[in-house]
């Protein structure tokens, strides 16, 4: 099962130079309860923003980067260079982590959304992807604050 997991402002704003536009504890640690034991998938720039934040990659979790660098490596971390041939045959539960580019690539194979909206406007330079919200169901939905936990299941 491939499931998409972001966070985004009122205007589907998602990052600002390579990194988060804000800083919500509460959205971290959601983001950690629902992908710590599982596979997260990642963009290159993704990947390095989490590794100059972090120093590592995400901890309790199968770290997966896609880049078309064939010498990409990072010790303790999954490269692939095809993410569709991964996303149409992976067996794992996936989560896709972002960015943008790799959001774009998943949509079509993602059964569902966790989407944190946050009810404020931010500066940045990354927005999420344009795409048919109709074709998902809202089946979770918990309010905190500034933030809304929404969780959405591929309808067909
Ligand atoms: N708000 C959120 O929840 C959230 C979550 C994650 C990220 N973000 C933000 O999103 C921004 C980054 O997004 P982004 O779109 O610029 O970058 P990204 O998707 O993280 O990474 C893009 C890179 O992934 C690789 N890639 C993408 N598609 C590929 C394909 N089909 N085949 C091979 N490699 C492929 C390429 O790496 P190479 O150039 O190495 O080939 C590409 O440059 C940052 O601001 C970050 O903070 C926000």
């Amino acid at each position: 099962m491939i499931a998409i997991i972001v966070a985004m402002d009122i205007d589907n704003l998602i990052g600002k130079n390579n990194t988060l536009p804000w800083y919500y504890p509460d959205d971290l640690a959601y983001f950690k309860k629902i992908t710590t034991g599982k596979t997260v998938l990642m963009g290159r720039k993704t990947f390095e923003s989490i590794i100059s934040r972090n120093k590592k990659p995400l901890p309790n979790r199968k770290n997966i980067v896609l880049t078309s660098n064939l010498q990409f490596q990072y010790s303790g971390v999954e490269v692939i260079h095809d993410g569709n041939a991964y996303l149409k045959q992976t067996k794992e539960d996936v989560f896709v982590i972002g960015g943008k580019q790799v959001y774009e690539l998943a949509l079509p194979y993602a059964e569902q959304l966790y989407i944190t909206r946050i009810n404020k406007k931010y500066e940045g330079d990354t927005y999420f992807p344009l795409f048919q919200l109709e074709q998902f169901q809202l089946i979770q939905k918990e309010e905190q604050g500034d933030l809304c936990f929404c969780v959405y299941q591929r309808k067909i």
